[in-house]
Protein backbone atom coordinates (compact mmCIF):
# COMPACT_ATOMS: atom_id res chain seq x y z
CA UNK A 1 0.00 0.00 0.00
CA UNK A 2 1.71 3.43 -0.67
CA UNK A 3 1.63 5.92 2.16
CA UNK A 4 0.35 8.99 1.82
CA UNK A 5 2.40 12.02 2.39
CA UNK A 6 1.38 14.02 5.41
CA UNK A 7 0.34 17.79 4.10
CA UNK A 8 2.66 20.09 4.53
CA UNK A 9 4.45 23.38 3.32
CA UNK A 10 8.48 23.61 3.21
CA UNK A 11 9.95 27.02 2.29
CA UNK A 12 13.12 26.89 0.24
CA UNK A 13 15.76 28.97 0.48
CA UNK A 14 14.95 32.25 -2.17
CA UNK A 15 12.43 29.90 -3.88
CA UNK A 16 8.58 28.72 -3.72
CA UNK A 17 6.70 26.90 -1.55
CA UNK A 18 6.44 23.18 -1.63
CA UNK A 19 3.30 22.21 -0.63
CA UNK A 20 3.18 18.11 -0.16
CA UNK A 21 0.16 16.08 0.31
CA UNK A 22 -2.32 16.92 -2.00
CA UNK A 23 -3.69 20.00 -0.63
CA UNK A 24 -6.83 21.31 -1.69
CA UNK A 25 -6.05 25.22 -3.42
CA UNK A 26 -8.36 27.50 -4.69
CA UNK A 27 -9.03 30.89 -5.13
CA UNK A 28 -11.31 33.38 -3.16
CA UNK A 29 -12.60 36.95 -2.92
CA UNK A 30 -13.49 39.12 -0.54
CA UNK A 31 -16.88 40.70 -0.55
CA UNK A 32 -17.58 44.13 0.63
CA UNK A 33 -21.01 45.05 2.57
CA UNK A 34 -22.42 48.32 1.18
CA UNK A 35 -19.69 50.87 3.24
CA UNK A 36 -16.97 48.54 1.58
CA UNK A 37 -16.07 46.74 4.59
CA UNK A 38 -15.08 43.03 3.97
CA UNK A 39 -17.98 40.02 5.29
CA UNK A 40 -17.12 37.35 3.63
CA UNK A 41 -15.34 35.23 1.06
CA UNK A 42 -16.35 33.48 -2.01
CA UNK A 43 -14.86 30.87 -3.94
CA UNK A 44 -13.79 31.98 -7.30
CA UNK A 45 -12.28 28.67 -8.71
CA UNK A 46 -10.54 25.68 -7.28
CA UNK A 47 -7.28 24.49 -9.06
CA UNK A 48 -7.53 20.25 -10.05
CA UNK A 49 -5.80 18.16 -7.25
CA UNK A 50 -2.29 17.58 -6.87
CA UNK A 51 -0.25 15.56 -4.78
CA UNK A 52 2.77 18.18 -4.78
CA UNK A 53 2.90 21.48 -6.08
CA UNK A 54 5.10 24.64 -5.72
CA UNK A 55 4.13 28.16 -5.13
CA UNK A 56 5.16 31.51 -6.35
CA UNK A 57 6.78 33.50 -3.19
CA UNK A 58 8.73 35.49 -5.45
CA UNK A 59 5.84 37.50 -7.17
CA UNK A 60 7.79 37.30 -10.38
CA UNK A 61 5.86 34.22 -11.69
CA UNK A 62 4.51 34.24 -14.99
CA UNK A 63 2.00 31.02 -14.23
CA UNK A 64 0.98 32.09 -10.27
CA UNK A 65 0.08 31.26 -8.21
CA UNK A 66 2.52 27.97 -9.25
CA UNK A 67 6.09 28.62 -9.67
CA UNK A 68 7.67 28.77 -13.23
CA UNK A 69 11.65 29.59 -11.96
CA UNK A 70 11.54 33.07 -12.12
CA UNK A 71 12.73 33.70 -8.83
CA UNK A 72 15.82 33.00 -10.31
CA UNK A 73 15.42 35.49 -12.97
CA UNK A 74 15.22 38.10 -10.40
CA UNK A 75 16.99 36.97 -7.91
CA UNK A 76 14.69 37.07 -5.18
CA UNK A 77 15.81 37.69 -1.76
CA UNK A 78 13.25 35.41 0.46
CA UNK A 79 14.81 35.84 3.76
CA UNK A 80 12.52 35.16 6.25
CA UNK A 81 11.97 37.63 9.11
CA UNK A 82 9.29 36.45 11.50
CA UNK A 83 9.60 36.08 15.09
CA UNK A 84 9.40 32.23 16.01
CA UNK A 85 7.92 32.91 19.39
CA UNK A 86 4.59 31.78 20.09
CA UNK A 87 1.29 33.38 19.21
CA UNK A 88 0.17 33.87 22.78
CA UNK A 89 3.25 35.11 24.14
CA UNK A 90 3.68 38.13 21.36
CA UNK A 91 -0.24 39.07 21.26
CA UNK A 92 -1.43 41.71 23.56
CA UNK A 93 -5.06 40.59 25.35
CA UNK A 94 -7.47 42.88 25.24
CA UNK A 95 -9.89 41.60 28.28
CA UNK A 96 -13.69 42.06 27.66
CA UNK A 97 -16.94 41.04 29.29
CA UNK A 98 -17.95 38.29 27.24
CA UNK A 99 -14.76 36.97 25.67
CA UNK A 100 -11.26 38.07 25.65
CA UNK A 101 -8.73 39.32 22.25
CA UNK A 102 -5.70 38.44 21.35
CA UNK A 103 -4.12 40.76 18.98
CA UNK A 104 -0.27 40.37 17.07
CA UNK A 105 -0.29 43.45 14.91
CA UNK A 106 2.61 42.16 13.46
CA UNK A 107 0.33 39.68 11.59
CA UNK A 108 -1.81 41.86 9.60
CA UNK A 109 -2.57 42.09 5.92
CA UNK A 110 -4.42 44.68 5.77
CA UNK A 111 -8.30 42.65 4.84
CA UNK A 112 -10.09 44.97 6.79
CA UNK A 113 -12.69 42.44 8.20
CA UNK A 114 -12.01 43.67 11.78
CA UNK A 115 -13.59 46.74 10.32
CA UNK A 116 -16.71 45.52 10.66
CA UNK A 117 -19.80 47.71 12.47
CA UNK A 118 -18.01 49.51 14.71
CA UNK A 119 -15.07 47.60 14.72
CA UNK A 120 -13.84 44.52 16.35
CA UNK A 121 -12.46 46.61 19.32
CA UNK A 122 -15.87 48.19 20.22
CA UNK A 123 -16.92 44.58 20.60
CA UNK A 124 -14.14 44.07 23.00
CA UNK A 125 -15.88 46.82 25.18
CA UNK A 126 -19.71 45.79 24.57
CA UNK A 127 -21.14 44.63 28.22
CA UNK A 128 -22.81 41.85 28.93
CA UNK A 129 -24.11 41.18 25.05
CA UNK A 130 -23.63 37.47 23.97
CA UNK A 131 -24.08 38.02 20.71
CA UNK A 132 -21.09 40.91 20.84
CA UNK A 133 -19.23 37.39 21.30
CA UNK A 134 -20.55 35.58 18.33
CA UNK A 135 -20.24 38.85 15.87
CA UNK A 136 -16.40 39.14 17.46
CA UNK A 137 -16.28 35.20 16.68
CA UNK A 138 -17.33 35.39 12.97
CA UNK A 139 -15.31 38.37 11.88
CA UNK A 140 -12.09 37.01 13.49
CA UNK A 141 -13.05 34.01 11.89
CA UNK A 142 -12.76 35.45 8.71
CA UNK A 143 -10.00 37.45 9.03
CA UNK A 144 -7.23 35.23 6.92
CA UNK A 145 -3.90 36.19 8.79
CA UNK A 146 -4.35 34.51 12.60
CA UNK A 147 -3.24 38.64 13.43
CA UNK A 148 -6.72 37.99 15.99
CA UNK A 149 -8.03 35.18 18.20
CA UNK A 150 -11.03 35.29 20.33
CA UNK A 151 -10.91 33.52 23.55
CA UNK A 152 -13.81 32.54 26.24
CA UNK A 153 -13.87 33.86 29.05
CA UNK A 154 -12.92 31.91 32.17
CA UNK A 155 -11.47 29.00 30.37
CA UNK A 156 -8.98 31.05 27.34
CA UNK A 157 -10.21 28.69 25.00
CA UNK A 158 -9.70 29.82 21.44
CA UNK A 159 -13.01 30.04 19.24
CA UNK A 160 -11.73 29.66 16.05
CA UNK A 161 -13.76 28.03 12.84
CA UNK A 162 -13.03 24.58 11.64
CA UNK A 163 -11.04 24.96 8.40
CA UNK A 164 -10.17 21.61 5.84
CA UNK A 165 -6.35 21.96 6.22
CA UNK A 166 -6.28 23.45 2.31
CA UNK A 167 -4.64 26.85 0.88
CA UNK A 168 -6.45 29.75 -1.05
CA UNK A 169 -4.89 32.27 -2.84
CA UNK A 170 -6.82 36.11 -1.88
CA UNK A 171 -8.01 38.11 -4.23
CA UNK A 172 -9.08 41.83 -2.93
CA UNK A 173 -11.01 43.14 -5.73
CA UNK A 174 -12.10 46.23 -3.44
CA UNK A 175 -8.76 47.51 -3.57
CA UNK A 176 -8.07 46.16 -7.15
CA UNK A 177 -4.75 43.94 -5.74
CA UNK A 178 -4.41 40.23 -5.27
CA UNK A 179 -3.43 39.05 -1.57
CA UNK A 180 -1.53 36.52 0.12
CA UNK A 181 -1.90 33.08 0.20
CA UNK A 182 -4.61 31.62 3.30
CA UNK A 183 -3.22 28.47 4.76
CA UNK A 184 -6.46 27.12 6.53
CA UNK A 185 -6.88 24.27 9.29
CA UNK A 186 -3.22 24.12 10.93
CA UNK A 187 -0.70 22.97 7.47
CA UNK A 188 2.78 22.82 9.19
CA UNK A 189 5.19 24.98 7.52
CA UNK A 190 8.82 24.52 7.62
CA UNK A 191 11.42 27.25 7.43
CA UNK A 192 13.90 27.68 4.67
CA UNK A 193 16.29 26.86 7.96
CA UNK A 194 14.46 23.34 8.65
CA UNK A 195 12.65 24.61 11.89
CA UNK A 196 8.86 24.32 11.98
CA UNK A 197 6.35 27.56 12.70
CA UNK A 198 4.00 27.24 15.32
CA UNK A 199 1.11 25.63 13.22
CA UNK A 200 -1.84 27.41 13.54
CA UNK A 201 -5.71 27.17 12.34
CA UNK A 202 -5.15 30.61 10.08
CA UNK A 203 -2.37 32.30 8.59
CA UNK A 204 -0.88 34.22 5.26
CA UNK A 205 2.07 33.71 3.11
CA UNK A 206 3.62 36.28 1.02
CA UNK A 207 3.16 35.57 -2.27
CA UNK A 208 4.21 39.19 -3.55
CA UNK A 209 7.84 38.68 -2.48
CA UNK A 210 7.89 42.27 -0.65
CA UNK A 211 6.93 41.88 3.24
CA UNK A 212 9.10 43.17 5.66
CA UNK A 213 7.86 39.87 7.58
CA UNK A 214 8.48 37.00 5.36
CA UNK A 215 7.57 34.32 4.97
CA UNK A 216 4.39 36.16 6.35
CA UNK A 217 2.41 38.95 4.71
CA UNK A 218 2.69 42.20 5.81
CA UNK A 219 -0.01 43.77 3.68
CA UNK A 220 2.89 45.41 1.44
CA UNK A 221 0.68 44.06 -1.55
CA UNK A 222 -1.68 46.66 -1.44
CA UNK A 223 0.70 49.78 -1.46
CA UNK A 224 2.68 48.31 -4.36
CA UNK A 225 -0.91 46.81 -6.18
CA UNK A 226 0.04 43.50 -6.49
CA UNK A 227 -1.30 41.27 -9.46
CA UNK A 228 -1.71 38.07 -10.14
CA UNK A 229 -1.90 38.58 -13.82
CA UNK A 230 1.05 40.89 -14.22
S1 LIG B 1 1.33 39.04 -0.29
FE1 LIG B 1 0.96 40.41 1.35
S2 LIG B 1 2.92 41.33 1.66
FE2 LIG B 1 3.30 39.92 0.05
Amino acid sequence: MIEKKAKRIEIISNGPYVVTGNVPLAKEISVRDKKGVPVEWEILERYPDQEDYDLCRCGASKNKPFCDGSHHAVDFEGRETASRAPFSQVAERYEGAEFDLLDDEELCAGAQFCHRGEGIWELVDAPNDSNARLMAAEIVGNCPTGRLVVCEKGTGKPIEPHFEKSITVLEDPGRKCSGPLWVKGGIPIQSSDGSEYEVRNRATLCRCGKSSNKPFCDGTHISIRFKDDE
